[in-house]
């Protein structure tokens, strides 16, 4: 039976990468690795630099997965996101069939926590569903919402309260009436200079784990117009950005 490991890597420090994580490095065989043609490149290093420092010997092959752009989603988001995931599950079935001997380990290295906001479970999902002879395993990593919460020193919950977890796209439709705590990732938008709201503060983290972090925190109305223009600066000096946030009303505890 031909085995896959979901790995996560963490949000960008290679020292995120757990024990669990460097044992399940050590059985790939093969490493699939996605690529959109926009990849960045310190991306593409940093798991390079992580196969080369906690892999023992060389003994592993790196096999790139090239990856069909998502056709614009219109009015049906969710339609679009489910015929992309099957045109990738049928891309990656061919590829592992073609590309793995029976027997052998497949790796994905995804970034953060596999669980959160990452496709890679739900195709490879997909596949064993269509009927595909494999098994496999999730190792979960530091995500980028653990790493902006420890850099701030925030917990993410009030006491008792929960948590949300949310886009920059459900963000636009205001900050939910009965939370006081949300955090927000994939917000190409800046969904956080439309909040209007005097008792929000919010925690910014944008290349979290990496030399180049950026941490701002303070309340959002005094701000959101900062770190719109720090986000703009870095993002043109590096030419792409990763960033997310905490929203908390109420204050830090
Ligand atoms: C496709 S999601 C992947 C999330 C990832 N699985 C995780 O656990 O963090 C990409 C989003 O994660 C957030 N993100 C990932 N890495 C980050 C980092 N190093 N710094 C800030 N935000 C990051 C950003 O909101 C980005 O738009």
């Amino acid at each position: 039976m031909r085995k896959i490991l979901i790995i996560g890597i963490g949000a960008g420090n290679p020292d995120h990468v757990t024990v669990q994580a460097i044992k399940a490095l050590n059985q790939v065989d093969v490493f699939f690795i996605p690529d959109k043609g926009t990849d960045k490149v310190a991306l593409q290093r940093l798991r390079k630099d992580i196969c080369e420092r906690f892999i023992e010997g060389s003994d592993y092959r790196m096999v790139p997965m090239p990856i069909p752009t998502r056709a614009a989603a219109g009015q049906d988001y969710r339609g679009s996101v489910d015929q992309w995931h099957a045109q990738l599950a049928d891309a990656y079935e061919s590829l592992i069939m073609a590309e793995l001997g029976e027997g052998e380990c497949g790796g994905f290295l995804v970034w953060g926590d596999p669980t959160l906001y990452d496709s890679t479970l739900r195709i490879i999902d997909h596949i064993q569903a269509k009927g595909c002879a494999l098994e496999y395993d999730i190792i979960p990593g530091i995500s980028s919402v653990q790493a902006l919460a420890a850099r701030h020193r925030v917990a993410l919950n009030r006491i008792g309260q929960p948590v949300l977890i949310t886009t920059g796209r459900k963000l636009t439709e205001g900050f939910p009436d009965n939370l006081d705590s949300v955090v927000v990732m994939l917000d190409g938008d800046q969904a956080f200079t439309r909040i209007e709201a005097d008792d929000l503060d919010i925690y910014w983290g944008a290349y979290l784990g990496t030399e180049d972090e950026i941490l701002v925190a303070g309340k959002l109305s005094e701000v959101a117009a900062d770190i719109e223009r720090i986000r703009r600066q870095a993002r043109e000096e590096k030419g792409w950005i990763m960033d997310t946030y905490l929203l908390r009303k109420g204050g830090k505890t």
